[in-house]
């Protein structure tokens, strides 16, 4: 009789240990920061001059003339801002992501908004002309 208390007091306090660890484990996953970045409702989250030498090469001119190059590097190799060539990105690299951080800048760094200086397709010209020019892990890439 004694017996049969203990075992059942002790299955219960071994289910009340593993709980709390389960539930501490479903919370951390969900937190990354890049799942954190809001998203906008735009329609088109995927740039449509992917691969297209024709957008490409205007997207390289728009480059030039609107001074990406200045931070960046002439092609896209990192100065004042980050390299846009390699596998390290700041945020998750979404063709949504980029288009976002062109028009509208990032808040707090010199990375500003550059809506005035080029309409929404020329920014994904931009953008192609970017990926373009990619040399980080070819299994990263996720556009
Ligand atoms: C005055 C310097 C400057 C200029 C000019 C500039 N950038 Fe940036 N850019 C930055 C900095 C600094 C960051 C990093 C911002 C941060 O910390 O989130 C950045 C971030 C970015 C990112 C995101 C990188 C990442 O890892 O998430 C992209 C894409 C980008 N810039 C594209 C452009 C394009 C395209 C232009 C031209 C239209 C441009 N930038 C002009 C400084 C600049």
């Amino acid at each position: 009789m004694i017996g049969r208390i203990v075992s059942c007091s002790l299955s219960v306090a071994l289910a009340l240990a593993v709980v709390p660890s389960v539930a501490r484990a479903g919370a951390g996953g969900a937190d990354t920061p890049d799942q954190a970045r809001p998203v906008t409702g735009d329609s088109e989250e995927h740039n449509p001059y992917t691969g297209n030498p024709a957008a490409i090469e205007e997207g390289r001119k728009l480059w030039r003339k609107t001074g990406c190059y200045s931070c960046h590097g002439g092609v896209a190799e990192g100065g004042v801002g980050p390299s846009l060539v390699d596998d390290e990105w700041i945020y998750v690299p979404t063709d949504k992501t980029l288009f976002k951080t062109i028009s509208e800048g990032r808040k707090g760094t010199v990375m500003v908004s550059w809506s005035k200086e080029l309409k929404p397709d020329q920014i994904w010209k931009v953008i192609a002309y970017i990926r373009s020019l990619y040399q980080g892990d070819p299994k990263k890439i996720i556009w």
